[in-house]
């Protein structure tokens, strides 16, 4: 049976934690397949918060949980999440593809130092390493969880890798570096003993399961417009969140994946430095992120907010292949007088429907808007699509319509129950 996947349509954020935790009810095994802790999923279950940063959101049900290939591991976040979810009497049921890399501290100072010195225009990283561990990975340098669990590897690895990025650190950014290689040995040759246990062929095992007619559920982290590819370049992550993403992140064949849900915040959100089209400055602005409660979950930075953008999931759509969407936080919209949709760019005088492929057409984008009546509160018990306001629904449809996909699933609050299905 084809997989199905879980693909943020905006900048990240759009509650893909959430709708991965619904969907994993009915899922046999739950897939990470791309980024690292940068990724912030947050599951709420009878008012108990989980954050996820690196473990797939179906550990909360108790899944069979897998880490892909396509992944960067950094393995003292994997510790602790492994040990909080302890704690609350979870046991991850996981396995990590030993071709998945890792992040080491190095790789975090480098990010730091990439973002904080004068070398380079700020993206407004997380800081969590994410781009020096997947350029290693690009050229050839890196160091997977296969390394990590054999010492001797870990060592000939550290031995190469270290004394290199110990003077980048040292004599380009003038940066102390805090640990020696013979500590770094120590702590993750120690930590590749308690992981090795996880080591598991996680694309043999997910086609295996595949064949067998079991459900698998890919979870994808950040979101389409972060693609290192396809987002707004330079301001994007290091890996691919789009749906082929997870064809490659895991090792599968991309006929394996069947159902594509993109999972659509019903307003925009973005953290980071980037181009955002439909962006409000302004106190309404400001009400909205407070009224979402738009922080970060890794990094706590205040979210930028802005209205819903059309030009923008009509192109998640066509890089994606939604099947259907899910629309997020309508409840955050609710109580407003009037709602902004935005239908179409203008640029350079030009009409244009799409997200511009480049970063200045983006950055010259003027995003041109329809105004739609706004709804009152919504229940919160419901459950059926009929149960919401006329004007929600009327929203709803117009989304629908122009970005060419059903809507199957409303959220109208971060609890599990708190979900409408059409
Ligand atoms: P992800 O990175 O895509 O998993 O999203 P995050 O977890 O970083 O951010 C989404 C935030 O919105 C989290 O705090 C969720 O608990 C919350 N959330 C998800 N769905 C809803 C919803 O329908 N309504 C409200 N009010 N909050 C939601
Ligand atoms: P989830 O999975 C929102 C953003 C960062 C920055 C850019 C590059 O929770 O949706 P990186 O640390 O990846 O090198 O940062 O990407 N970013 C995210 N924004 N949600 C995320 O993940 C993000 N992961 C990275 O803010 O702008
Ligand atoms: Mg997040």
């Amino acid at each position: 049976m084809p997989g199905t996947v879980v693909i943020g349509a905006q900048f990240g954020d759009e509650g893909k934690g959430k709708i991965t935790d619904f969907l994993a009810e009915k899922a046999d095994y739950v897939v990470r397949f791309g980024g690292g802790n940068n990724a912030g999923h947050t599951v709420v279950v009878e008012g108990k918060q989980f954050k996820l940063h690196l473990l797939p959101s179906g550990v909360v049900h108790g899944k069979r949980c897998l880490i892909g290939a396509g992944v960067v591991v950094d393995p003292r976040t994997l510790m602790e999440e492994l040990a909080a979810l302890e704690r609350e009497g979870i046991q991850a049921d996981l396995g990590i593809d030993p071709r998945a890399h890792i992040i080491l501290p190095y790789h975090n100072l480098l990010d730091a130092a990439g973002e904080e010195g004068n070398h380079h225009e700020k993206i407004g990283t997380t800081k969590k390493g994410i781009g020096p561990c997947y350029a290693d990975k690009a050229l050839r340098q890196g160091i997977r969880f296969e390394d990590l669990i054999e010492p001797n590897r870990l060592k000939e690895k550290l031995a190469r890798n270290y004394p290199i990025k110990k003077k980048v650190l040292e004599q380009i950014y003038g940066i102390r570096v805090p640990f020696t290689e013979e500590s770094l040995f120590k702590e993750y040759a120690a930590v590749g003993e308690k992981l090795r246990a996880y080591n598991v062929d996680v694309s043999l095992e997910t086609c295996t399961a595949l064949d067998q007619g079991k459900k698998v559920l890919f979870e994808g982290a950040q979101g389409t417009f972060l693609d290192n590819d396809f987002g707004t370049y330079p301001f994007v992550t290091s890996s691919h969140p789009i749906s082929s993403g997870a064809a490659v992140g895991v090792g599968i064949p991309t006929g394996k994946i069947g159902k594509v849900v993109g999972i659509v915040k019903a307003y925009t959100t973005r953290v980071g430095e980037g181009p955002f089209p439909t962006e409000l400055r302004d106190a309404f602005g400001e009400a909205l992120r407070k009224k979402g409660n738009e922080f970060g979950t890794t990094t706590g930075r205040p979210r930028r907010v802005g209205w819903l953008d059309l030009p923008m999931l009509r192109t998640a759509q066509r890089l994606n292949g939604f099947t259907e969407l899910a629309v997020m936080k309508l409840d955050v919209l609710a109580g407003l007088d009037e709602l902004k949709v935005c239908t179409h760019y203008l640029v350079n005088g030009k009409e244009i429907c799409f997200f511009p492929y480049s970063t200045k057409g983006v950055e010259l984008a003027q995003p041109q808007y329809k105004a739609f009546k706004g709804f009152k509160d919504l229940n919160p018990k419901a459950k059926k699509l009929a149960q919401l306001p006329k004007e929600a629904r009327t929203y709803l449809k117009f989304v629908e319509k122009e970005v060419g996909a059903r809507i199957s699933i409303v959220s109208i609050g971060p609890g599990r129950e708190e979900t409408v299905q059409a």
